[in-house]
């Protein structure tokens, strides 16, 4: 996949869903991930991240938003249920980004929203989990940047021919 991408999370209440964000972050290949502003304690995350993201991705614990310092060309981008967002089916992915979720209970604070470069919107008739919401983004990054072929027209996937490149599968005959 083209660029890096990081993940964070905003004022993080729950261990185990900071736990959820990193062991996302970490099994879709972020180069860092971050809180600002987290209440936790770093042994209750890591007993609901069983593939020790902290041993494996660079994690950035700031303090508050001032604190926050991206790579260069980083653009954040902010991950919230909110009017004006860009739906994320719709959304061309920067190649550099750093994507920051909100607290489960609340959301992004009007700061951070005003701090991010874009703000993205799952479409959804209400939130979902904060984990989740990481995932669904991180895999519409897939989809969108992982240079994954299209899709057949026919129901059914496509594979691998002998010369290794790609084949449509044969119908099934009824
Ligand atoms: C459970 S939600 C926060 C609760 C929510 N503000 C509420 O009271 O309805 C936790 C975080 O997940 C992310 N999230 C959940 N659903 C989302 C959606 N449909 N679109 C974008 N972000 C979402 C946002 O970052 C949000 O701050």
């Amino acid at each position: 996949m083209r660029g890096y991408f990081g993940v964070g999370v905003e004022g993080i209440s729950k261990p185990l869903n900071l736990g959820a964000v990193m062991r996302t972050a970490h099994a879709f290949g972020a180069s860092f991930v971050f809180t600002v502003g987290a209440d936790h304690r770093v042994r209750d995350v890591q007993r609901s991240d069983t593939s020790s993201a902290y041993d494996h991705v660079p994690y950035y614990d700031w303090d508050s938003l001032d604190d926050l310092v991206l790579p260069m060309g980083c653009a954040l981008v902010g991950v919230e249920l909110v009017d004006g967002a860009v739906d994320l089916p719709t959304f061309k992915h920067p190649a550099a980004a750093a994507y920051v979720l909100g607290r489960e209970k609340g959301s992004l604070s009007d700061e951070m929203l005003a701090r991010c470069a874009h703000v993205v919107k799952i479409p959804t008739k209400f939130c979902v989990n904060v984990g989740l919401a990481a995932a669904i983004t991180l895999y519409d990054r897939t989809l969108a940047m992982g240079g994954w072929p299209e899709r057949p027209l026919m129901p059914g996937g496509k594979e691998l021919g002998d010369a290794g490149t790609w084949v449509t599968p044969k119908r099934s005959r009824r």
